[in-house]
């Protein structure tokens, strides 16, 4: 038989990425305990029903999408957004609000492979559910921060923008719903003069695709005038000048809360997903011109579930992509190694007394790897040295007879006589 490989886009994360992954899902949750988000786990595969309901053509063409044994459509998760939505309007319909959940887990999307971009990917996910008021949008933007903060990750944007400015110029015009969410497909894959000739095909009127080819050119770090622009741009569109006024007042909360991030207002801005409805964002570094995370607000998924009206923002972070940006970036800070001790029996005899010693060690809460491969002292310490491992544990017929063992300091090349009462102690100090 030839030999196996992972299957195309999907990757073995070997020691050394799992433990930088795994560390940054427990920054994930140090996150979600700080903002008081309690984590649910969903499962890998939900009805293509559910999931491809507002995903946006360009997710939704790219499912993991089967057919079970009982015949019903699925798929592998291409979010987490979808499951948080349907257990809102179905388990959780009658859990006070605000409702604050975080999920962590992995992924699935047919995408092209490249950097950065794979089949199976994780992705740690924050979702409030409740609140329409811009201190629930702006919470997100500050828990986001507080995530990339934590990771160490250093010289992130954030670019920010509301859907419902050019939602609202296509509303007034009466462009159909399918066409407006082909138009910010488009928008989201910057293809700016598609989506302007598709809205002249649709018959959208000069003013309009006007003012939009203006939004497009409309970006900036000087967020409040960038505002203040767009504002003047859509005057006359209500829905339009809502939606900035909106995105103003998140941006200002943000400011006032002391939070001090990089944030570039970007008025052309749309992403892939169709439920959006109000302030949306994504995050980058300078390094990599794909996002490390995004999200938005979502008014009326919950409903369209079949759940009471209930208005939502949230946000998802590629944790893979954290992983390459920081890894760009010089690395991850890993938490201080712990130490490793390795039992070794010098004879068959003595190894039901070197598992029991393990154990001991373990129970104090030591790492402690027990020799299996009944091989040479030379050869153990050797294995050991290479593996970096702390200690020695070398339980000998005379010092154990004598209640002792001996202890191998493997960098120092001390060895040092210890009664079996004592061990613990002499290892942990
Ligand atoms: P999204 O922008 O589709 O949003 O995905 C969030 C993040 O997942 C992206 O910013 C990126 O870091 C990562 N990501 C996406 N595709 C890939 C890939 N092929 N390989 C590696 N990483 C990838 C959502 O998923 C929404 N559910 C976010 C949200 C939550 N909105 C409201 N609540």
């Amino acid at each position: 038989m030839s030999e196996f490989k992972p299957v195309r886009g999907m990757r073995d994360l070997l020691p050394e990425d799992a433990q930088v992954l795994r560390a940054i899902e427990e920054k994930a949750r140090v996150v979600a305990r700080l903002y008081g988000y309690k984590e649910i786990v969903t499962p890998v595969v939900e009805s293509y029903d559910l999931l491809s309901a507002k995903a946006g053509e360009e997710v939704k063409s790219r499912m993991f999408l089967f057919k079970d044994l009982g015949g019903r459509a699925v798929a592998l998760r291409p979010e987490f957004t979808a499951s948080v939505a349907r257990l809102v309007a179905s388990t959780l319909r009658n859990e006070s609000k605000p409702l604050r959940l975080f999920c962590v887990g992995s992924v699935y999307r047919y995408d092209e492979p490249q950097r950065g971009r794979y089949r199976e990917f994780w992705q740690s996910n924050y979702e409030l559910m409740g609140s329409d008021r811009p201190e629930a949008d702006a919470e997100i933007l500050m828990l986001t921060n507080s995530l990339m903060q934590l990771t160490g990750l250093k010289k992130y944007v954030f670019k920010v923008g509301h859907i419902g400015v050019l939602k609202g110029l296509l509303g007034r015009e009466n462009v159909d719903e399918k066409v407006q969410n082909v138009v910010m497909q488009l928008m989201d894959k910057k293809q700016h003069g598609d989506a302007v000739a598709l809205l002249e095909r649709s018959g959208a009127s000069r003013e309009c695709t006007s003012i939009i080819r203006k939004l497009v050119e409309l970006k900036g770090a000087n967020i409040f005038r960038v505002v203040d622009e767009i504002k003047t741009l859509v005057d006359g569109c209500t829905q339009s000048v809502e939606a900035v006024r909106n995105l103003g007042e998140v941006l200002e909360l943000v400011s006032k809360s002391g939070c001090t991030i990089d944030v570039t207002v970007d008025a052309g801005f749309a992403r892939g997903l169709e439920y959006y409805t109000g302030m949306i964002f994504e995050v980058y570094v300078p390094d990599l011109d794909i996002a490390l995370g995004g999200g938005g607000r979502y008014n009326r998924l919950i409903e369209l579930f079949g759940g009471e009206p209930t208005p939502a923002v949230g946000v998802a972070h590629g944790m893979d992509r954290i992983m390459l940006a920081l890894q760009l970036q010089g690395g991850f800070e890993k938490a201080g190694e712990q130490k490793t001790a390795v039992v070794v029996p010098t004879k068959d005899e003595l190894i039901g007394e070197a598992m029991k010693l393990a154990q001991v060690l373990r129970e104090a809460g030591m790492t402690v790897e027990l020799e299996v491969m009944g091989r040479k002292m030379s050869k153990v310490l050797e294995a050991a040295g290479r593996r970096k491992a702390t200690f020695a544990v070398i339980i000998g017929e005379k010092e154990f007879r004598e209640g002792a063992v001996v202890v191998k300091d493997l960098a120092k090349r001390e060895q040092t006589v210890i009664s079996v009462g004592k061990i613990k102690e002499y290892l942990k100090s």
